[in-house]
């Protein structure tokens, strides 16, 4: 079976070596549908600044790509952000956590587009009181409602919005991070209660590298955690323009294993299979290649503390374009699903030296990420439409 899989998929990949002559180049490498990128675009000849803004807030950085987001502009002068609860991840994010540290990104960045056009914002998280900590219980009350006024000042990360892309890819193991970059990316962040800290120290980052890979391993090899990454899983243009969200593959080797009928993503990819080796070669990888590492970390775990981490994730992420580091999350070992339980506990232990967080008084880690530099070209991922989340 495992013999007959390779050769067809031997096949298949001379096939789309074929095809990728006959169309040119770069008509079977990871080109995306390019109306799934307008979003990287900017808003365009859009009137509305609060339109405009929100054209911007959703090139967020948010988990798996779903944009759970929901906007409500019915009320003048005002932005009220509600979370798409059809647009969650119940079993690697079973309490919402890194759902809403999305919705801090959004939040950010859509006071700072707001004030690049002169417009201050007021912002009051959970205006109705904050949602329950069990997703089943959540309902529709707004995570955010913000209040506009003239005003507003400029911000210089603005400027990255646009450019700002997680690297999904290798970093280069010939370029060290060094320890002044590190701190110019860490002095940006460090506000208000969230700390912020980093490491490049040889010493340190064996530890740190093997727990991603180690808790990489339990995500993929969870079926109820792999399967839903795999059902969010988009291959080829033709999916990706119908989704416009989850995890975007569009390289010629899987695309051509997904004609054949070989990428069966109704289960788990099986030990040995071309699917199994490539994803554990992908976290493999990424693990293996991580320069440097940098954390956030929040002196409790409320819902507030979640949306700011991620208003500070975001402006983390912005510096770190401007510098031209990369800046990868590496969420695996801050899942909180049972079986990844002790890997929760070690990335405290080894970042914060603390237990795992049983309350939402204990200081949490927010987000764990990987720096370097790319080692080959990080792409944008698609956006949906504006109007696909506004609210009616
Ligand atoms: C809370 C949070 C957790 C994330 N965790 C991961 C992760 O574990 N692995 C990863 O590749 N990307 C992770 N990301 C990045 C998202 O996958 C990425 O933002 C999304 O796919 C959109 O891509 P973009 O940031 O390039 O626009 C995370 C982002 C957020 C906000």
């Amino acid at each position: 079976m495992k013999r007959r899989n390779f050769i067809a998929l031997a096949g298949g990949g001379f096939v789309a070596a074929a095809g990728a002559a006959a169309l040119g180049t770069g008509a079977l490498s990871a080109g995306m549908p390019a109306e799934t990128l307008v979003a990287w675009q900017g808003p365009g000849a859009e009137a509305d600044p609060r339109r405009r803004a929100v054209a911007y807030a959703i090139t967020a950085p948010n988990p798996h790509n779903l944009q759970p987001w929901m906007v409500d502009l019915r009320e003048a002068n005002a932005i009220t952000l509600y979370c798409d609860r059809a647009r969650l991840l119940p079993d690697t994010d079973p309490f919402g956590r890194q759902i809403l540290v999305g919705h801090g990104a959004f939040i950010e960045l859509l006071v700072m587009a707001l004030a690049q056009q002169g417009l201050r914002s007021e912002v009051a998280l959970w205006p109705q009181g904050r949602l329950p900590a069990q997703l089943k219980d959540w309902d529709q009350r707004p995570v955010a409602r913000l209040v506009l006024s003239p005003g507003g000042v400029a911000d210089p990360l603005f400027a990255q919005v646009l450019h700002r892309h997680t690297p999904k890819v290798d970093f280069d193991i010939s370029k060290p991070v060094a320890p002044a970059v590190l701190q110019q990316a860490l002095a940006q962040a460090s506000a208000g209660p969230i700390k912020v800290a980093g490491t490049v120290d040889e010493q340190r980052l064996p530890a740190l590298r093997s727990l991603c890979w180690e808790a990489a391993k339990v995500e993929l090899l969870t079926p109820a955690t792999v399967m839903e990454s795999l059902r969010l899983t988009r291959v080829g243009p033709e999916e990706i323009a119908a989704h416009r969200d989850g995890i975007s593959i569009n390289g010629a080797f899987p695309r051509a294993a997904n004609v054949l009928g070989l990428l069966d993503r109704t289960a788990p990819p099986r030990e040995g299979s071309p699917a199994y080796d490539q994803m554990m070669s992908r976290f493999g990888g990424h693990s293996r290649t991580a320069m440097g590492f940098i954390w956030l970390a929040t002196p409790g775990n409320t819902r507030a503390h979640q949306l700011e981490a991620g208003r500070a994730y975001v402006r983390l992420q912005l510096k770190a374009t401007e510098l031209g580091l990369g800046l990868h999350p590496m969420s695996q070992a801050l899942q909180e699903f049972p079986e990844m339980a002790a890997h929760y506990a070690s990335v405290h232990q080894l970042l914060i030296g603390k237990p795992a967080p049983r309350s939402e008084a204990d200081e949490t880690v927010q987000m764990f990420c990987r720096i370097g530099y790319p080692a080959a070209e990080v792409l944008p991922s698609p956006r949906r439409e504006v109007s696909a989340l506004l609210r009616a």
